[in-house]
C-alpha cells in the first residue's frame, strides 16, 4: 500500500487550482440515468470514487467516455469532461462489490426507479464514520408510491407505472436523500415538496443540472423544493462545482504552515461558513480576481469553537482539517461533532504527533501546542487523512502517513499541488496499479 512522506516546516507559497467538487460530481453521473440522451460533464475531477462510479454506471450499461485533462486559455486546467448516455441501460441491479467500496453508489435507486420501475441496490452498510443509515431515501421513495423489500442485504424497488409526486418531510437533513429525491422527482408524475431539503452547493448543482435536462425545480438553495415532474428530459453539457471542501483543506495547510496561498477557481459564496472560522482562528481569506488568497494574519493561530452543522452551517467534511489547525492553537478550542457519531478517528493520529485532545461524546476540546512533532501515522478515512497531512505539513521532522488510499478517493493530485508551493512530499509507491478508467 502506499505512503505518504512528508518534512514538516515549510510555509506554503503559490497558487493550487480547485477541482470539481466530488460530492457534485458523483450524484450528476448518476443523474445520466434520467435520460437516453448524453450528458456531457466538465471540470469533473479524476478520483477513485469517480471511477467506481463510472465502473458503476457502466455495468448498468451506461456508455461513458472521458477526455484529457483539458485547459483554459490561461493554461489553467479545467479538469476533465465525461459524457455519460444512458440509452442502453440492461442492467437495474448495483452490486455490493462496487456499493460497499462508495456510499454513494446507493444515488443510482433514485434515477433507476424513476426511470425504469424497478431497481435492485445493495444496501451500502456502516463506514468508519459512523452506521450512516439510508431510511430517509426508503421512506420517501415508498411515498411516492415505490414498494421495498429487503432481501438478502439488497433493496428490490419497484413501481407500477410511474412514480407519484408527494409532499416528503425529512426527518433529518440529509445530502443524499434529498439528491436521490431530487432525481425521482424529476421524472415522476406530478408534484413534489420536499421539506427540511439539504441546501449544500452540491445539492443545488445537481438541481440546476436537472433544470438544464429539462426538470422542472423551484426553491434551489431552500430547504423547501418543489419539483413538477415531466415524462422525460434531455441531454445537456453542464459544469462541476468547484470543491470546497478541497479549497478547505489546502487552505488550512496555507494556514498552518504560515504561507501565503491564492486558491484559484473557488468563490467566497460556498466558502462562508468556513471562512469565519478561519478569520476567528486569525488566518485572513481575501477574494482575488482568480479565487481566494489565504495567509496568517496573527502570530498564533488563535482558539475557536466549531460546531458542525447542514450547510450554510460549518461542515462535518472540514472538521478533521480544522482540528489540525488548531492544535497548534495558543490556547483551546472546543469542537462539537453533529451529523457523523463516529467522526473523531483522526484523533488518536494527531495525537501521536503532539497534539492534546480529549474527547467527550460528540465533543473534542484540544489544548494548543506550540509545535507538532512528525510520526508514522494511519488513514482511517478521507478527510481524517487530509487532516494528517495538514498536521505533518507543519511539523517538525518526518512524518509516514499510511494507507494513503483514502486520499486518492477525494484529492486529485494533491502531493503535486503542494509541491507547487514548495511542500516537500513524496509518495512512497508500492507495485500497486494505478488509477485506470475501465469504462467502455
Ligand atoms: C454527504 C457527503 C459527505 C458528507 C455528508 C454530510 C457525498 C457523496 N457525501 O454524505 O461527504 O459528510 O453528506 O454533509 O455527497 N442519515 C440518516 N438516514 C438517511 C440518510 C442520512 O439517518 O437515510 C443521517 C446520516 O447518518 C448522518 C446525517 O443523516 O448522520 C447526514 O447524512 P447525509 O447528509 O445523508 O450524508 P451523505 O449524503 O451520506
Amino acid at each position: 500500500m502506499d505512503k505518504i512522506r512528508i518534512i514538516g516546516g515549510t510555509p506554503l507559497v503559490g497558487s493550487i487550482p480547485i477541482s470539481g467538487a466530488k460530492n457534485a460530481a458523483l450524484p450528476l453521473m448518476a443523474a445520466c440515468l434520467l435520460t437516453d440522451e448524453t450528458l456531457t460533464l466538465s471540470n469533473m475531477p479524476y478520483l477513485a470514487d469517480i471511477i467506481t462510479m463510472a465502473n458503476l454506471l457502466a455495468q448498468h450499461g451506461v456508455h461513458l467516455s472521458m477526455s484529457d485533462q483539458t485547459r483554459g486559455p490561461n493554461g489553467l486546467s479545467l479538469g476533465r469532461i465525461l459524457s455519460l448516455n444512458a440509452a442502453n441501460v440492461n442492467n437495474l441491479t448495483a452490486p455490493y462489490d462496487l456499493v460497499r467500496t462508495m456510499r454513494a453508489s446507493v444515488l443510482v435507486l433514485g434515477p433507476l426507479l424513476a426511470r425504469y420501475g424497478a431497481a435492485r441496490v445493495s444496501l451500502p452498510g456502516g463506514c468508519a464514520i459512523g452506521t450512516r443509515p439510508i431510511d430517509l431515501h426508503l421512506k420517501a421513495l415508498e411515498q411516492m408510491g415505490a414498494e421495498i423489500e429487503l432481501v438478502d442485504g439488497y433493496i428490490h424497488a419497484k413501481v407500477e407505472n410511474r412514480l407519484k409526486g408527494a409532499d416528503i418531510t425529512f426527518e433529518k437533513v440529509s445530502v443524499g436523500a434529498t439528491e436521490n429525491i431530487l432525481m425521482a422527482a424529476a421524472l415522476a408524475e406530478g408534484t413534489t415538496t420536499l421539506r427540511n431539503a439539504a441546501r449544500e452547493p452540491e445539492v443545488c448543482d445537481l438541481a440546476y443540472c436537472l433544470q438544464a435536462m429539462g426538470a422542472k425545480i423551484s426553491g434551489i438553495g431552500c430547504d423547501e423544493i418543489i419539483i413538477e415532474g415531466v415524462p422525460a428530459l434531455h441531454g445537456c453539457q453542464y459544469s462541476v462545482v468547484p470543491d470546497r471542501i478541497e479549497a478547505g483543506s489546502f487552505a488550512a495547510a496555507a494556514a498552518i504552515t504560515g504561507g501565503d496561498v491564492e486558491l484559484i477557481g473557488i468563490t467566497m459564496d460556498i466558502m462562508q461558513s468556513v471562512a469565519e472560522k478561519f478569520e476567528e482562528a486569525g488566518v485572513s481569506i481575501t477574494e482575488t480576481p482568480r479565487g481566494l488568497r489565504v495567509r496568517r494574519s496573527a502570530e498564533r493561530i488563535r482558539g475557536v469553537d466549531i460546531m458542525t452543522q447542514p450547510y450554510p452551517g460549518f461542515p462535518t467534511d472540514m472538521q478533521a482539517q480544522m482540528m489540525a489547525l488548531l492544535s497548534v492553537a495558543e490556547d483551546a478550542s472546543m469542537v462539537t461533532e453533529t451529523i457523523f457519531e463516529n467522526r473523531y478517528m483522526h484523533v488518536p493520529e494527531l495525537m501521536r504527533m503532539n497534539a492534546k485532545i480529549i474527547v467527550h461524546g460528540s465533543s473534542a476540546m484540544i489544548r494548543g501546542v506550540p509545535e507538532l512533532k512528525g510520526a508514522e501515522v494511519m488513514a482511517t478515512d478521507l478527510r481524517a487523512s487530509v487532516s494528517l497531512v495538514i498536521a505533518a505539513l507543519a511539523a517538525v521532522g518526518e512524518t509516514v502517513i499510511h494507507r494513503v488510499y483514502h486520499l486518492d478517493r477525494g484529492y486529485e493530485r494533491l502531493e503535486e499541488k503542494l509541491v507547487r508551493c514548495g511542500a516537500q512530499i513524496e509518495r512512497i509507491t508500492s507495485a500497486k496499479q494505478p488509477l485506470r478508467f475501465e469504462a467502455a
